[in-house]
């Protein structure tokens, strides 16, 4: 078929160089890890640090913390830390060349393809998830080549252009077409492609007997993309309309694609969600992609379904305004009430409402209106979730009824005791009085006695006031054997100093690497002093980002980090360093006795001596006693 071999031409990776150090400095200092960071991280300064929620782990409150000075982050409270690269390797799972490369290009520098080249077929964590991305970042491109540049796509590009889209936009967003006979299998089946990754991509459908077939079949595809716009799913629009068939398609949860993790459109509109300092929910595809078209480009919408706790999530980082904006006929009303209600309870946004006039969703009304009116209703349209809420509590009353007037008057003052702010309490209220004829006063008295009810309430119920859900606690990082948890112990703190004193002094160096003898007592520490001593074979100056680098062990990274964020006099003294020095050796003894006892019980079981394995057993026991003793009198 012309189709297929057109398209792969493009097939096919390269092998290359490993990228020199002097690039990898030249990316390094050319983008200034704030703002890079501050692309998924919303940071606010605070003392000499920039400050915000951690993206590793789930939180509340900011412990993710970034130090522009020395170009680093640590997050106080599960540990991780780096450079810009391991951010950004640790974040999105990423190989070091493909760290670099990314960074590269948030920083607009050219590297040589050789390297980037590099980047693409250098050793991933997950060699099925990385398979995976190439089968996903390929169909992409294959479906989008059928719907640009081909015959067969032909009415799914005049659909979409009848629908306001045009070239430009339909390449900003990847957008696709599956044509009515099969295509994708046979394409990958030329590529001798391996069959259980077609059966895990999702992209196929099996039959019975084992058999795929392509799952999208005539419908326009729209790319799901991950975070960093890697396409991870699709979700097809029918082209014919048909009874028996749902509008939108959307590929089964895979090993990439977990549904409460996406968010449509998230990727590019995070730069102007920034921007703005505000993102704009939308229940449609196609009302994201119209937004963007009009200069709303920091919209997103969620899978088809309500919005989950870690879509909020994702949002609550990069801003604190959310503005929904969803169908403004019924059902669309009703999802609005269900999801103000999800993020009044779940999240700390603050929140408003746009409505489409008329009933529309945005897309048709920017078709119908135009590009100028449509902006100016999200210039001006903007409701807060109380005046939203006393619209579309009159949905289904009648307000000439006076029960139903009651009814309404009701709910409206249970909308208005979760206010905290009286003077927006007051704003509405003085709405009431104009339109049903109230006496303010007693409307005041009225809300004033539902608010203490509540209060009653809740106190009876010894229950404390409504909280955000309660979030997973915050994994505990991987950063060797350190003491991970709790207070440290006098020697930890000695080698921490030490080790930070070591590295950025170099007569501190030069002593003490003169005293016979001297390890850590930690392996991290020492392991770091090890890269430390051939690091300095060729660097005549320490510098703690390229040091970063260096260390190709990336788990001692958030160890190196966090010593910069000690809080320690800028100037050390000889008698400093000789006496962390002391602290250290004299620790030494014991841990050397214990690691020596541990390898004997090691060889004692794997002879199968099972008296010798109990003494060395009640041995060690022993020095593990001693030590802690003599860690409680340092800890003193
Ligand atoms: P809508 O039906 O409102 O989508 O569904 P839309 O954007 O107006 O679609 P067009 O304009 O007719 O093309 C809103 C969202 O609900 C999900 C999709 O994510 C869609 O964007 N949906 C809808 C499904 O997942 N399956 C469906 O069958 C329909
Ligand atoms: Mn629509």
């Amino acid at each position: 078929m012309v189709v297929l071999s057109d398209f792969s031409k493009k097939w096919g990776g390269k092998v290359a160089n490993r990228i020199p150090e002097d690039k990898v400095d030249q990316v390094r200092s050319a983008v200034n890890i704030a703002d890079f960071i501050g692309q998924y991280v919303q940071l606010k300064k605070a003392g000499k640090n920039l400050f915000g929620l951690c993206p590793f782990h789930e939180e509340r409150t900011p412990s993710f913390s970034v130090n522009e000075q020395k170009q680093i982050f640590h997050c106080f409270s599960c540990g991780r830390g780096g450079n810009v690269f391991s951010f950004i390797m640790d974040l999105e799972n990423l190989s070091f060349p493909e760290a670099v490369a990314k960074v590269a290009d948030f920083g607009h520098i050219e590297l040589p393809a050789s390297y980037t080249a590099q980047a693409q077929v250098s050793a991933p964590k997950d060699q099925q998830q990385a398979d995976l991305l190439k089968l996903y970042a390929d169909s992409a491109k294959m479906y989008q080549h059928i719907l640009v540049n081909t015959e067969l796509g032909e009415p799914a590009l005049d659909y979409l252009h009848q629908r306001g889209l045009d070239d430009q936009t339909i390449a900003t967003f990847g957008i696709g077409y599956a044509p009515k006979n099969q295509l994708l299998l046979d394409f990958f089946k030329e590529h001798d492609i391996d069959y259980q990754l077609l059966r895990q991509s999702g992209l196929f459908i099996e039959n019975q007997e084992g058999k795929l077939r392509d799952r999208f079949v005539d419908r326009v595809l729209f790319p799901i993309k991950d975070a960093s716009g890697r396409v991870i799913a699709f979700s097809g629009r029918i082209l014919t309309k048909s009874p028996n068939e749902p509008k939108y398609l959307n590929s089964p949860e895979t090993k990439l694609f977990n549904k409460r993790d996406v968010l449509f459109n998230f990727d590019l509109a995070r730069g102007a969600i920034r921007q703005r300092k505000a993102v704009v929910l939308f229940e449609g595809f196609m009302d994201v992609i119209a937004a963007y078209r009009a200069g709303i480009q920091n919209g997103v919408a969620s899978m088809g379904t309500s919005l989950t706790n870690e879509q909020i999530y994702m949002l609550e980082r990069v801003t604190d305004q959310l503005t929904i904006c969803y169908d403004s006929d019924v059902p669309g009303q009703k999802a609005t009430d269900r999801a103000l209600k999800l993020l009044g309870d779940n999240s700390r946004l603050n929140l408003s409402v746009i409505q489409m006039p008329d009933g529309m969703d945005p897309d048709e009304y920017l078709r119908n209106a135009g590009q100028e009116k449509f902006v100016r209703v999200f210039a001006d349209g903007k409701q807060t979730p109380t005046a939203f809420e006393m619209t579309y509590l009159r949905h289904d009353l009648n307000l000439q009824n006076t029960q139903d007037q009651l009814t309404y008057l009701g709910a409206v003052l249970q909308q208005l005791t979760k206010l905290s702010s009286s003077v927006e309490q007051d704003l509405y209220l003085n709405q009431l009085v104009q339109e049903f004829g109230l006496d303010k006063d007693d409307l005041k008295q009225q809300l004033r006695s539902l608010i203490g009810q509540q209060s009653v309430q809740q106190s009876s119920r010894q229950s404390p006031p409504p909280a955000p859900a309660p979030m997973t606690p915050p994994p505990i990082a991987v950063t060797g054997e350190t003491s991970n948890s709790g207070p440290l112990s006098r020697v930890e703190k000695a080698e921490r100093l030490l080790l930070y004193r070591l590295l950025h002094d170099h007569d501190v160096w030069l002593r003490v690497m003169a005293v016979a003898g001297f390890h850590f007592v930690h392996d991290p520490y020492q392991q770091i002093l090890v890269y430390a001593e051939a690091y300095f074979k060729t660097h005549n100056q320490f510098d703690l980002a390229n040091f970063t680098d260096f260390m190709a062990d990336t788990s001692l990274q958030p160890v190196l980090t966090s010593l910069e964020f000690m809080d320690i006099a800028s100037e050390s003294s000889k008698e400093e360093v000789a006496d962390l020095v002391n602290v250290i050796m004299n620790q030494q003894p014991l841990v050397e006795q214990i690691n020596g006892k541990k390898a004997e019980l090691t060889a004692a079981k794997q002879i199968g001596n099972h008296d010798l394995v109990q003494q060395l057993t009640l041995a060690l026991i022993e020095l593990y006693r001693k030590q802690q003793q003599v860690q409680q009198a340092d800890n003193f």
